[in-house]
């Protein structure tokens, strides 16, 4: 049964994240943030997925809102004190302006439409107070090219037991991941999540015609220039006053 994504995945998603280290994840996160937000700060996560990263940072900014698209991602997640919306980013709900901004691990190239991203900085520019920050990674094609020869991982987690097939299409500029995923009824699912992989420039160009300049745009997980090597780039917007 085809099922729309994340609705299955969210079932096994710790089980294909066990290797990501969120800790050091959050505390780049935190380094990027400290000394642009106090810590009284309205904090906006945008595609947390199970909230992993939302449990540690929001220990430190209690003020802390996180969204995803997807319920069933959402719901994964065990930390249940926090506010939990579910919405999609380019099309936010929020009337109220938050300081700090963010989006982590690929969520943004998951907008497959550049009208779309254009539509998530208009979003971005709304909500943002005049001296706010936006920050989110995105992979990028050096990481995607070691996909253009499909490659296949399978896995169990808890009672299920999945295969992942990832491809790059270096045309389309599409990095498509299929799960089959199988539960303890033997019950069968199929989920296709398709990334886009976009220029640096895009972005650029894209944040700036919304009014967001990038202040930075780091090699991710590190505060160096991205650079032609880099798999994954780190941007940092503000609003140009
Ligand atoms: C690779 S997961 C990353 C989740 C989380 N940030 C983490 O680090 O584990 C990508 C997430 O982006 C969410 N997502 C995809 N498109 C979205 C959109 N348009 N608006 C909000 N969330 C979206 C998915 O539902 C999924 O939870």
């Amino acid at each position: 049964m085809k099922v729309k994504p994340y609705e299955q995945v969210s079932a096994i998603y710790d089980g294909l994240m066990k290797k990501l280290d969120y800790d050091s994840w959050s505390k780049y996160i935190l380094l990027i943030a400290k000394d642009n937000v106090k810590d009284k700060a309205k904090f906006l996560e945008l595609g947390a997925g199970n909230c992993k990263m939302a449990k540690i940072l929001s220990d430190k900014y209690k003020n802390y809102y996180a969204s995803d698209i997807s319920l069933s991602m959402l719901r994964s997640g065990v930390n249940n004190n926090l506010k939990k919306i579910c919405c999609d980013m380019t099309s936010l709900p929020f009337k109220e302006k938050f300081d700090f901004v963010f989006s982590a691990f690929d969520s943004v190239n998951y907008i497959l439409k550049k009208k779309s991203l254009q539509n998530l900085f208009k979003e971005i520019y709304c909500l943002l107070e005049e001296d706010g920050m936006f920050t989110f990674d995105a992979s990028l094609e050096k990481n995607s090219l070691n996909f253009s020869i499909s490659k296949s991982t399978e896995g169990r987690h808890n009672d299920y037991q999945y295969r992942m097939l990832s491809k790059y299409n270096k045309q389309s500029r599409i990095h498509s991941n299929h799960f089959y995923i199988r539960d303890e009824f033997g019950n069968e699912f199929k989920e296709l999540h398709k990334e886009k992989i976009y220029k640096l420039d895009t972005y650029f160009k894209l944040a700036e015609k919304e009014g967001l300049y990038t202040e930075a745009c780091y090699d991710c997980f590190s505060f160096k220039d991205v650079n032609e090597n880099s798999q994954r780039a780190q941007f940092v917007m503000r609003k140009i006053n």
